[in-house]
């Protein structure tokens, strides 16, 4: 039996969900600005939450997330070599549909020198079970002088379709600046949420105005963010908003700021899943609505 035949005869209960995303119910995109191609404004991550051992029960669960993420209409899934056995996971399970509809795969080259960033993101691509990537970033700026060369004659040659570079957790901010000022790559990707607002001051602005598309990670400060509010009540005034939990309230203040283009959060569970995807339905704040929102969340701490 092939691999891909007997995994997927070994999954539970592989129905789709329904969910009903139409011309009268529509989700939440953004412009990829050096394509033009459209994309949904909430993506999904891996670190954590898909680094987990390869048993059978685990590829089931994830499978079962990752059939939420598409029928609510996700499309960017982001990995790394760094996350352990996320991409591995991540394989199996997209394994098991029979045409992911509308997967854009999105990792990360994490390792100094040519030759060994050539290998891992050729590993990378059979973990996954895919022909090519449409994005390919430098984690945390890891050899980017060297790597930038490889993607740049991979965009060219369409082996990729899109190169970036990553940061978190607010470092190597100046580093950063200098490669989007630079280079010329399609994605930049960071960390912004409610809690951590630096990315407003250079990042941001700098990415709306050099055309560079914004992958914003650690939307949740890595779950900070619900320890924060432990048990307060949302706001009666966030369902104007159509946030109806604090997951879509946090995901659309991020998804408000217009250089925003996708947000990635993590998460091990399906009823979470489908709370982050809901904030690609219904009203954006304003920008008076974005500093309520910002306000009243620093109230409750
Ligand atoms: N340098 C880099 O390139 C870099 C660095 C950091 C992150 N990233 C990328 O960004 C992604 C997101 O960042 P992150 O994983 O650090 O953190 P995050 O997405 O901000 O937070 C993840 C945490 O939030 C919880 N969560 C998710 N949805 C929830 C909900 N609706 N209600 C309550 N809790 C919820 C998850 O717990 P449950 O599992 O219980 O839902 C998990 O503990 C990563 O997975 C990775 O792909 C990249």
């Amino acid at each position: 039996m092939k691999r891909r035949n007997f995994l997927k005869s070994s999954v539970v209960a592989l129905t789709l969900p329904t969910f009903s995303i139409s011309a009268a119910n529509p989700i939440l995109k953004r412009t990829i600005s050096s394509s033009g191609e459209s994309i949904p404004c909430i993506g999904m991550g891996t670190w954590i939450t898909f680094d987990v051992s390869t048993t059978q029960s685990n590829i089931n669960y994830r499978t079962k997330i990752l059939q939420h993420f598409f029928a609510n209409g996700g499309s960017m899934i982001d990995s790394s070599p760094m996350y352990g056995t996320a991409q591995d996971i991540l394989g199996k399970c997209l394994m098991q549909f029979d045409a992911p509809p509308s997967l854009f795969s999105t990792t990360k080259v994490w390792t100094p020198g040519e030759w060994l960033g050539i290998k891992q993101m050729e590993a990378s691509k059979k973990l996954w079970g895919i022909n090519k990537f449409d994005l390919m970033q430098i984690h945390n700026l890891l050899d980017w002088q060297t790597h930038i060369k490889t993607l740049y004659e991979w965009r060219d040659t369409g082996r990729i379709r899109y190169i970036g570079v990553t940061t978190s957790h607010g470092r190597r901010h100046e580093d950063l600046i200098k490669v989007m000022q630079s280079e010329n790559i399609d994605f930049v990707q960071f960390t912004y949420n409610i809690s951590h607002i630096e990315a407003e001051k250079i990042l941001l602005p700098l990415a709306a105005e050099k055309g560079i598309s914004v992958i914003v990670n650690r939307p949740f400060d890595g779950g900070n963010l619900f320890n924060k509010i432990e048990d307060k009540s949302l706001p009666e005034w966030a369902k104007e908003l159509d946030c109806y939990n604090w997951a879509q309230y946090f995901l659309k203040y991020i998804l408000s700021h217009p250089a925003v283009t996708v947000a990635i959060p993590a998460t091990s569970q399906v009823e979470h899943m489908n709370e982050n995807m809901g904030a690609l339905k219904g009203e954006l704040p304003s920008a008076t609505m974005r500093n309520k929102m910002r306000s009243h969340f620093l109230a409750l701490l």
